[in-house]
């Protein structure tokens, strides 16, 4: 292709790619298939990395991420990211009523109601149409520049095209994890073994200050917008500013409500309070706004907090309740679960009888005793919690409880590794949670993908001692299907269907399947590609794994444990003889070279010419290796930008030679 047809071509693909990602972010719609998608995406990647020069500002290639940011940097706000004043009571909100309508000199107002999000604030500045720039709150009056990470969500548009679009704007909203996505991420950490995070809020504060832009990017962020800034922006009314900002794409929660009196504003509290759980992301209150922009500007600022809004703050509705033991649940990688079992107690609604309790630390922190009455709170997540102990209702004899030391499934001893708050069971092979979990893991979509193949279905095949373990599904006979509850003819043939099927699906998958710890499917993808083979991934030795890409000593380690069982060993023979793929199919990228052919090297820091990835796709085509960590066989050292203290102190002292970009530039002959 030729300069000026890569020139027009990646135009086009911007412009296809942007229209495709508005219409599914924005507005809930699709006119092509995924893989039609992801076509145009790949296509456009490509050029842009053959024709940087063409890259344009509104690329939707950022949404990957990529760029990395070892230190923020820190911008002044324009308008300065003020708070605002929180209130608990019908009361308090009258007393701001009151100093309402005294500032407005008795003229008349409106209120505009939105719902209080609990995520983190984000300033976007917008020129020319371009998203140029998104800044943290920090301290209100600057913040950190996290432009690349807020590229990466993909409901805030790179773009916005409209009508009156002022030259320059800024909005404002908040950033959050939903549910949905933070209950997915903890069940994916789970899943290969790691602890789960506590919860969304600090989650998705935490992911848009990660380093790794394209870490950001696979977190799935999302972003609500609620305030419009800037000079002569066309709205006379709050409302307007919202409708206008929705009209240029940007995603506005529709739970807004304009209300004329103080007495339309609680009835809209009332409404959220009961119903906020249903929504896809949490909420703490209700922001009360007066809506008109004049009237706004009238009543102006305290020294923290706008005159013309407030919060009303849903307290967590909380009761008393008795707590009538301690049950333990064990989780599928043998993570143990404490469970509150509470005498039932009327919650926002609905009758609680259980409440996580998390993990032995927090049965410490809250010295719980059975008997004890205790604090139960349902805020805007679904699950209640127990927050505290009613010590005036304690029992003069009581006792700490005792935390299990057996499983509570299988009597198995229960360890606690030094760095972790679980307990776990480490009766993999014998305790029931933990085969049917593990089957659970092996079948998911992200796996085998037997969606015909459902928990309880698991369930019954484990009881009948049908299937013991994911080898066992190969051997199922229509006959014993047959005899499972609910299984008829056609139910039958779609499972048989379904474990036939899974035959196909590629090594890596299979490799994500079999449960190895720390494996999960990112890393899955880089053994498969780099051992090829299964057959060469479990004879390779602990060194030969930290030579693999991005594996470390955690992952090395658990892999080398997992081969080295001989009952791993036996289900992986069965299901080679079952005809599952054992090979990759994965290309290597092209091979450009053998300048690096030999040499091994770790990257850390940033640099100018490539983001992360990219530098390391490079050493791989000119025939490199890529390693995780800096050890005496090294050969390379590439120092970026900002490397921390410690990687270099280890290079030098395993006098492993330390590159610069522009040496590693010309070694490529570049
Ligand atoms: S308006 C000057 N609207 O709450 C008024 N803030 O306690 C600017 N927040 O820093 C804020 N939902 O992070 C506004 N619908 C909403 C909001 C909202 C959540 C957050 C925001 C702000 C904090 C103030």
């Amino acid at each position: 292709m030729n300069t000026s047809e890569a020139k027009k071509t990646i135009a086009a693909l911007t412009e296809q790619v942007n229209h495709h990602n508005e219409l599914y972010y924005q507005k809930n719609k699709s006119e092509i298939s995924d893989l039609e998608f992801d076509q145009l995406l790949a296509d456009l990647i490509k050029l842009e990395e053959e024709f940087p020069q063409f890259k344009l500002p509104d690329s939707p290639t950022q949404r990957v991420g990529g760029a990395i940011t070892k230190e923020f940097e820190t911008v002044v706000h324009r308008y300065p990211m003020l708070s605002l004043g929180n209130t608990y009571s019908q009361k308090e909100l009258e007393d701001f009523d009151s100093r309402v309508a005294k500032g407005l000199d008795g003229n008349p107002y409106e209120y505009f109601c939105e719902l209080k999000f609990d995520g983190v604030s984000i300033s976007l500045t917008y020129e020319n149409g371009l998203l140029v720039r998104g800044v943290t709150r920090g301290d209100g009056v600057r913040g950190d520049d996290v432009t690349a990470n807020a590229k990466t969500i993909r409901t805030l548009p790179l773009k916005v095209k409209g009508k009156n679009l002022p030259a320059q704007f800024e909005v404002r909203g908040e950033v959050y994890l939903s549910k949905k996505v933070f209950e997915q991420l903890n069940k994916d950490r789970e899943d290969i073994g790691e602890e789960t995070y506590a919860n969304a809020r600090n989650t998705g504060s935490g992911t848009l200050k990660m380093q790794d832009s394209r870490e950001v990017s696979k977190r799935k962020l999302e972003c609500y917008l609620y305030y419009l800034l800037g000079e002569d922006l066309g709205a006379d009314t709050h409302e307007e500013a919202i409708k206008m900002i929705e009209s240029w794409g940007f995603k506005v929660s529709p739970t807004y409500k304009k209300c004329k009196s103080l007495a339309e504003v609680m009835k809209y509290i009332d409404h959220w309070e009961k119903r906020r759980v249903e929504l896809p992301l949490e909420t703490d209150g209700v922001v009360i706004k007066v809506n008109s922009l004049q009237q706004q500007e009238q009543l102006g600022f305290t020294a923290k907090v706008p005159r013309w809004a407030i919060a009303y703050k849903y307290k967590s509705e909380s009761v008393s309740t008795r707590l009538n033991g301690i049950t333990y649940q064990v989780g599928r990688t043998g993570a143990i679960t404490p469970v509150a079992e509470l005498e039932p107690v009327l919650l926002a609604g609905t009758t609680v009888k259980r409440a996580s309790l998390h993990n032995a630390n927090e049965i410490t922190r809250l010295d719980l005793r059975v008997g004890d009455h205790v604090f139960v709170e349902k805020g805007g997540e679904i699950i209640p919690k127990v927050t505290g102990v009613d010590l005036g209702k304690r029992a003069k004899k009581s006792s700490p409880v005792q935390y299990i030391s057996h499983c509570p499934e299988c009597k198995t001893k229960l360890v606690r590794e030094e760095d972790q708050a679980n307990h776990y069971c480490p009766n993999e092979k014998g305790c029931p949670p933990q085969i049917k979990g593990k089957i659970e893991h092996f079948i998911q979509r992200k796996a085998m993908n037997i969606d015909s193949l459902g928990e309880k279905t698991i369930e019954q095949l484990f009881d009948l001692g049908m299937v013991k373990s994911p080898a066992d599904l190969y051997a199922l006979r229509r006959e014993d299907i047959l005899k499972l509850e609910g299984f008829k003819e056609l139910s039958t043939n779609n499972l048989l269907k379904g474990i036939e099927e899974s035959k196909a699906t590629p090594f890596e998958s299979v490799l994500f399947a079999v449960g190895i710890r720390f494996v999960g499917k990112t890393v899955a993808e880089k053994l498969a590609r780099y051992f090829k083979t299964m057959d060469k991934l479990v004879s390779s030795t602990y060194e030969d794994l930290l030579n693999a890409p991005e594996v470390g000593e955690k992952i090395a380690e658990s892999v080398v444990a997992f081969f080295k069982d001989r009952s791993n060993l036996k289900e992986i023979e069965r299901l080679r003889n079952a005809g599952l793929q054992f090979e990759s199919s994965l290309k290597e990228p092209e091979k450009v070279s053998d300048r690096l052919e030999g040499k091994s090297f770790v990257v850390s820091g940033t640099f100018e010419h490539y983001d992360r990835d990219e530098i390391k796709d490079v050493i791989v085509a000119n025939g490199g290796r890529v390693l995780s960590g800096v050890s005496a066989k090294l050969d390379y050292l590439v120092a970026g930008e900002n490397m921390g203290p410690a990687k270099r102190e280890k290079a030098e002292k395993l006098k492993v030679t330390i590159i610069s970009e522009a040496e590693f530039q010309k070694m490529l002959g570049a």
